[in-house]
């Protein structure tokens, strides 16, 4: 049977993924769930993410999913190692869960000159030092500077993501990683909430400094997955068609994550029973 692949983020980040992942593979099917019911992830700890991402994957899986994509950081950083070495051989052996961290860690390294990296991120996130762990296998030669920025994505979830408040906190949290090194000539948006700011942000950092996202990064790795793996290739519906489902208010969801999405969207509620 062929089945959509599934998307996932706490709420509306994963929809600057999936915005790309229809650019370049839009011949897939694609199911967004976002968990705006319980979001923000950032700020919880590694059981609750685990948790609350677990129960969004056997919800994928009743959908018919073969493959989920987590389009979020955090739960890239607390529950992916979980559920893929824990849960799934004896859940869904033959399903795969994937996320966001290692595409973006196998390439970064390559962006830099001074190898002084810098990684921006959820609390979560920085704490779970996914990156300088993965970065160590990818990027050897790298020394990581991580700066945790919580009031991020409460302010964009909230629609401030252009208002003065902004401001403070994007100078605020860029000085904080600068203080750090005065070196670092790449920077990382290990959130995929922040490129609804990425603008805001590019225009606080040194004018050489690269800014770098993860849509097309996340993007390129699922193709190259995708050719590397018929078999999974197969079981990936391919309609060019697009769900979306929220733990939330529907209404809310099709208005806030038309702009993460970049066009007008249509969205279901599921409890995820
Ligand atoms: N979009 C999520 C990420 O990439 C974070 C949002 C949250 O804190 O829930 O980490």
């Amino acid at each position: 049977m062929q089945a959509p692949i599934g998307v996932f983020d706490s709420g509306y980040g994963g929809l600057t993924i999936l915005k790309e992942l229809k650019q370049q593979l839009p011949q897939y099917d694609y199911i967004y769930l976002g968990d705006n019911a319980r979001a923000p992830y950032g700020t919880r700890s590694f059981d609750t993410v685990y948790h609350y991402t677990l129960e969004a994957v056997e919800w994928f899986f009743k959908q018919g999913c073969s493959l989920v994509i987590l389009a979020c950081n955090t739960a890239s950083a607390k529950a992916l190692r979980n559920i893929q070495q824990l849960d799934l051989p004896h859940m869904a052996p033959d399903k795969r869960v994937l996320g966001v961290i290692r595409p973006s860690s196998e390439i970064l390294g390559t962006y830099s000159f001074s190898h002084h990296l810098g990684i921006l991120g959820t609390t979560g996130t920085i704490q779970s030092e996914s990156y300088p762990i993965e970065l160590a296998k990818f990027a050897p030669e790298a020394s990581i500077f991580q700066q945790a920025c919580p009031m991020w994505v409460p302010l964009i979830e909230n629609g401030q993501q252009d208002g003065p408040g902004a401001d403070y906190f994007v100078q605020l949290y860029i000085d904080q990683l600068f203080a750090q090194s005065s070196k670092i000539d790449t920077v990382l948006l290990a959130c995929t909430h922040y490129p609804l700011m990425e603008k805001k942000i590019q225009s606080f950092l040194p004018e050489h400094v690269k800014l770098v996202t993860q849509g097309d990064i996340v993007a390129k790795s699922l193709a190259t997955y995708l050719q590397n793996h018929p078999e999974m290739d197969q079981k990936c519906s391919k309609k060019g068609q697009l769900q979306f489902f929220t733990t939330d208010n529907p209404a809310s969801f099709e208005e806030q994550g038309s702009l993460f999405f970049g066009q007008k969207i249509a969205a279901n509620h599921t409890d995820l029973a």
